[in-house]
């Protein structure tokens, strides 16, 4: 299928709708940001972009400091209300019942509603046009306990997080691979899930599933056919 060519726009998705906390003289805010991401592995660095229009705008720039709280999907109302209402007329805090919790390392509040929350310290602030981009190294993660096991896992999986493309909030999916899975070896004596994709019904564990051949390509409905054809002889044959 080709492809259209639209302008040059922003349409890079998924990206976290990142709940954004600040402070300054004595004022706290909350601030959704889209435009976030990590730039650096060692030392840990990220990126918010925020408009100078923000009422947060100028609480990052005098505080030097900001939380990133990654949303989980139970606190997604908060997070677009947070995006489109401004800490100059409300309270964000309380508005959506949301929890200020003492950061380890800043003096800005975290989000203890959030089950990720990245404490950063702004390093560089790089203009860019719309948006001023606050570069900032990352000095804390916090991490919900209920999510870490007793082995000190991180079950990411279990945050219930929410992700933002094209416009509209999603909850993040089922876990389809990890790092690395596309090349790793198979343990021996493991079997390889589906080695026979055609004989296994899309949407059910049943291996033939004939009502659904349709979403079959044509290679597989032959080699389906074929199959089903030969059941039915050794039926006959069966018989005779
Ligand atoms: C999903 C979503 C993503 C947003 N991303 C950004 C962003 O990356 N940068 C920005 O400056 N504003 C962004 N906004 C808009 C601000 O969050 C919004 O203008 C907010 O009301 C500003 O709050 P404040 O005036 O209290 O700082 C986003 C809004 C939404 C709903």
């Amino acid at each position: 299928m080709a492809k259209t060519a639209w302008k040059a726009g922003t349409l890079l998705a998924p990206v976290p709708p990142a709940l954004i906390s600040c402070a300054h003289g004595g004022k706290d805010n909350l601030i959704t940001i889209a435009w976030t991401g990590i730039i650096n592995s060692d030392p840990a660095k990220t990126y918010i972009s925020v408009r100078k229009q923000r009422y947060s705008y100028d609480l990052i720039k005098k505080s030097g400091e900001f939380v990133i709280n990654l949303p989980s999907q139970h606190i997604i109302r908060s997070v677009d209300f947070c995006g489109v209402k401004s800490g100059r007329e409300v309270d964000k805090f309380s508005a959506c019942k949301l929890t200020r919790e003492k950061a380890s390392q800043l003096d800005c509040p975290m989000v203890a509603e959030s089950p990720v929350s990245i404490e950063c310290k702004v390093t560089d602030i790089v203009e860019l046009g719309t948006h001023d981009m606050f570069i900032a190294d990352i000095v804390a993660v916090n991490i919900d306990e209920r999510y870490i096991d007793e082995k000190g896992k991180f079950h990411i999986e279990k945050c219930a997080l929410a992700a933002y493309a094209h416009g509209q909030y999603f909850a993040l999916g089922k876990k389809i691979g990890s790092f690395g899975f596309a090349v790793k070896k198979k343990k021996k004596g493991k079997k390889i899930q589906n080695p026979i994709p055609y004989i296994t019904c899309r949407n059910s564990k049943k291996k033939i599933c004939p009502s659904q051949h349709l979403n079959y390509n044509k290679f597989e409905k032959e080699v389906l056919y074929m199959q089903i054809f030969l059941v039915f002889l050794l039926k006959v044959l069966h018989f005779l």
